[in-house]
Order: C-alpha cells, then sequence, then structure tokens
C-alpha cells in the first residue's frame, strides 16, 4: 500500500487498545484531583502568542526555539499551547473567576505543542495532566499540591519516582543571584551557546536550563540560589519542608532545578524516574506568584504542576502494571434471513439499553463470517437466529471459549437478566448445559 502521508514527526497515534489504558489512567487522575476539590478547566488549543511570550518568558528554549506560531488568516499571530498554566490564568482572570471565593483549584487534561528534536519521551505534541491552585500563599498550600502529585502516582501503582525539590526565591532575592550567576558566566562567555550569551544581558538564570552540553557544563558549576534566598522565601520553603517531612513524603533538595519556564517563583519541583531514559521527569511543577499580576489581574499567589501523560504511560509498561483489557464484546447475535436480521437489530437495541455490550451484523454477511467475526472481536457468547428461533420463541446462546451452551427465551422481558447471567456461567469451569 502507498500511503498518501504519515502523522507528522514528534506525533503519536493512540490506536484503541492504548486509548483504553489511557482512559483507564486519566479517570484515576481526574477522580484523585476532584477528590482534592479540583474541578476541571478547558481552554483553546491556540492562544495569542503574547499570552506565551509574558508568562512563559521571552528567553525561555520554549518561547524562542520551539512554539507552534503562525499568522492566522486575520494577520493575527496565534500559537498553539506549549503548555496548560498560561491558558488557565488567562481564563481565571478573563471570567472573573477569583470572585468566586479562593483558593480556585483547577485540573486539565490537554494536549501541548513545542517543536522540540524528538527522542524517546519527547514528543512535539504531547498531553499533560495539570493541575493549578490559584490564591493560596501558605506553603501548606505547595505540599498539598505536591501530595496530590503523589497520591496519583500512588493510585496507579507506581514506584521508584524520586520527589526533588528546590526554592528559586522571589524577584526581591533573585537580583542578588542574578548578579552573582552574571559575574561567573561572564568570565566564560566563550564558552557560551548564542542563545545564551543574549540570555548573559537579559535572564541569566536561563542559562542553567539550556541544553546545549558546555552551557550545561558550566551551569553545574554556578552558583546556587540557595544562598541569595531572602528571609520570607527561606521560611516558606523550611516550612514547606516541614509539612512533607510530616506527610511523610520523602524528597531531596537539590539546589541545581530551575524549570525552563519563567513564571516560577520560590518552590519548584519534580518528579524524576528511572524508567524513562534522558527525558526523566514526568511531572514537574512550583509557585508562579507574580503571574497574575503580570497578566494585568489582581495580585494572586498561584501554585501548580503537570504530569506528561506519554511518560506517564511508558512508566506504567516499563513498570508492567497491569490494566483491565477494554471490555469485550458480551453477546454476538447473528442472523440467517432478512426476518431473523430485524429481530437481531431490535434484540441488540434492548441490551445496549440494559447496559449489555451486544452487537449484530451490519455488513449482511454469511453466517460462517459473522461467527468468525464474533470470534475475532473476543465476543464472549453468541446467539444464531433464524426462522426456527423466531417461531419457537427459544435460542441457543453459546460460551464461545467454552464452546458451553444453555437455551433461553427470547421474547422475554429480563432478556438481558438471563444473558448476563449465563454470559458469566457458560465460561465457569463448573457449569454444565442447563436449558434456561
Ligand atoms: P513542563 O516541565 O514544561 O511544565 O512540562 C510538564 C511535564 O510535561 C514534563 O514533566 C513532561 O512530563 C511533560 N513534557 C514536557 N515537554 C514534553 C515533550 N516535548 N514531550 C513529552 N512530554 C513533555 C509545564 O508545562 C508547566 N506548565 C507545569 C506547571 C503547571 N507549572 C505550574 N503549573
Amino acid at each position: 500500500m502507498a500511503l498518501l502521508t504519515k502523522a507528522p514527526k514528534g506525533t503519536q497515534d493512540l490506536l484503541p487498545k492504548q486509548s483504553w489504558q489511557w482512559q483507564i489512567v486519566e479517570d484515576v487522575l481526574v477522580r484523585e484531583g476532584e477528590s482534592y476539590g479540583f474541578a476541571e478547566i478547558r481552554t483553546p488549543v491556540f492562544e495569542h502568542t503574547e499570552l506565551f511570550q509574558r508568562s512563559v518568558g521571552e528567553t525561555t528554549d520554549v518561547v524562542q526555539k520551539e512554539m507552534y506560531t503562525f499568522e492566522d488568516k486575520g494577520k493575527r499571530s496565534v500559537t498553539l499551547r506549549p503548555e496548560g498554566t498560561a491558558g488557565a490564568v488567562r481564563a481565571f482572570l478573563e471570567h472573573g473567576l477569583y470572585n468566586d471565593g479562593l483558593p480556585a483549584k483547577l485540573y486539565y487534561l490537554t494536549s501541548c505543542y513545542r517543536y522540540e528534536n524528538t527522542q524517546k519521551g519527547r514528543l512535539r505534541e504531547f498531553h499533560q495532566f495539570g493541575a493549578e491552585v490559584f490564591g493560596a500563599a501558605d506553603s501548606s498550600a505547595d505540599a498539598e499540591l505536591i501530595a496530590l502529585a503523589s497520591d496519583m502516582f500512588e493510585c496507579l501503582g507506581i514506584r521508584g519516582l524520586r520527589l526533588e525539590l528546590n526554592s528559586i526565591g522571589c524577584p526581591k532575592c533573585r537580583a542578588n543571584y542574578h548578579a552573582a550567576l552574571k559575574e561567573y558566566f561572564a568570565g566564560h562567555q566563550e564558552q557560551l551557546c548564542g542563545t545564551c550569551l543574549e540570555r548573559l544581558a537579559r535572564n541569566p538564570m536561563r542559562i542553567l536550563d539550556c541544553k546545549n552540553p558546555e552551557c550545561a557544563k558550566l551551569a553545574a558549576d554556578s552558583p546556587t540560589i540557595q544562598e541569595y534566598l531572602c528571609n520570607d522565601c527561606r521560611d516558606h520553603f523550611e516550612h514547606l519542608k516541614g509539612y512533607l517531612d510530616h506527610a511523610q513524603i520523602s524528597y531531596t533538595v537539590n539546589p541545581r532545578i530551575v524549570r525552563g519556564l519563567d513564571y516560577y517563583t520560590r518552590t519548584v519541583f519534580e518528579f524524576i524516574s528511572n524508567d524513562l531514559g534522558a527525558q526523566s521527569t514526568v511531572c514537574g511543577g512550583g509557585r508562579y506568584d507574580g503571574l497574575m499580576k503580570e497578566m494585568g489581574g489582581p495580585d494572586t499567589p498561584a501554585l501548580g504542576f503537570a504530569i506528561g501523560l506519554e511518560r506517564l504511560m511508558m512508566i506504567l509498561q516499563a513498570q508492567e502494571i497491569a490494566m483491565p483489557d477494554r471490555p469485550a464484546c458480551e453477546i454476538y447475535i447473528a442472523a440467517i434471513g432478512e426476518r431473523a436480521q430485524k429481530k437481531a437489530f431490535a434484540l441488540v437495541r434492548e441490551l445496549r439499553q440494559a447496559g449489555v455490550a451486544a452487537q449484530f451484523d451490519i455488513c449482511a454477511r454469511s453466517i460462517k463470517a459473522q461467527m468468525k467475526y464474533a470470534d475475532k472481536i473476543g465476543a464472549q457468547c453468541s446467539m444464531v437466529l433464524g426462522d426456527n428461533e423466531l417461531d419457537t420463541g427459544r435460542a441457543v446462546l453459546k460460551g464461545m471459549k467454552s464452546g458451553k451452551q444453555c437455551e433461553i427465551g427470547i421474547n422475554e422481558s429480563f432478556l438481558h437478566d438471563y444473558v448476563h447471567t449465563y454470559t458469566n456461567m457458560l465460561e465457569s469451569p463448573e457449569f454444565e448445559e442447563i436449558e434456561g
């Protein structure tokens, strides 16, 4: 077959077996989020470009190199969202949700777009579960958010994740830190890449997140923010650690975490897995107390995280965490002749309305082909209808694996109950053939 085209580089199709597993995982995340008081928000897949330039930051890799930005037909610059926080903040402000009582807790399940060099766990279209808390300045909010992520991983049965934690201070302490970084990197300018040379003047902290190996080597020996934290930021961080200790959530302080987006203040954290290869961060987040004001809203503290769903699924697979199979068709009703076909149509509808997963032939195929298809889709039991069954009102229900069978009345008002009961019984070892 010569296909016209294939899926674009860095994108992934989710085929039915995988999308079923994604639904199960998403359901766990949503249920856990809802138990913490989070409600869903859905925002557009594209936004005005300036939203991301201002929030994610002009000097980040995301804005400088990775955004899918284009002019629409009205000559407006729009960008496919590279992450979910900016859109959630924009919508929160635009709709005045701060009047509904704070803190506000929002979650989203969303696709994101970054034009990255693709590799294992690094795609151009990927998906996030994100959680954002607006209007909570206390370090107990940071602890609660981290506990939520941790509980989600636990609910999914994931083992061995490492929580790394840091505080990157506030604009007040950042000023002194920037000066120290400038001094350090200015002494090694010849080793910096072109982008980082520009960052040196505008935002030296961004050099710490550069993917260029030379810059990364230099960054490893640079001063850390810890020595520059002001008393308020230090207290906030100490209290957070106290909460985590009390809740027995283990973490390591990694003074090198800066995160790849500019909006962070104070707490930043990442959950790291050894099952992912080079792209080992499955969840990243932190506090961004300055963003609401930067976006033109009231001064509102905020914090959040996002879990990368592709990476989450990779961990589940690597750890061989069992997932239930997609529910098979419970009964396939095969028909011989038009009269039986009409009855089959009526019966599957009746069964479906009662919650039984039932199917019948919609391709006008022979009985042999119908049974072959029933087998292929993994139907649990089958029933063949012909003139005889219609005349007597009775048909044989057959377990597809066991081959065991029983007869049931097809015009009974509790047909669905019979199908449920017998489907299970026909596949059980104790069952002997019975008359329904
Ligand atoms: P982020 O660290 O850029 O943070 O992304 C969060 C997670 O999304 C990563 O830990 C990773 O699992 C996944 N991810 C990121 N880029 C890719 C990619 N190219 N391919 C596959 N997965 C990827 C944020 O996006 C912030 N908005 C998180 C946040 C929410 N902070 C506060 N609130």
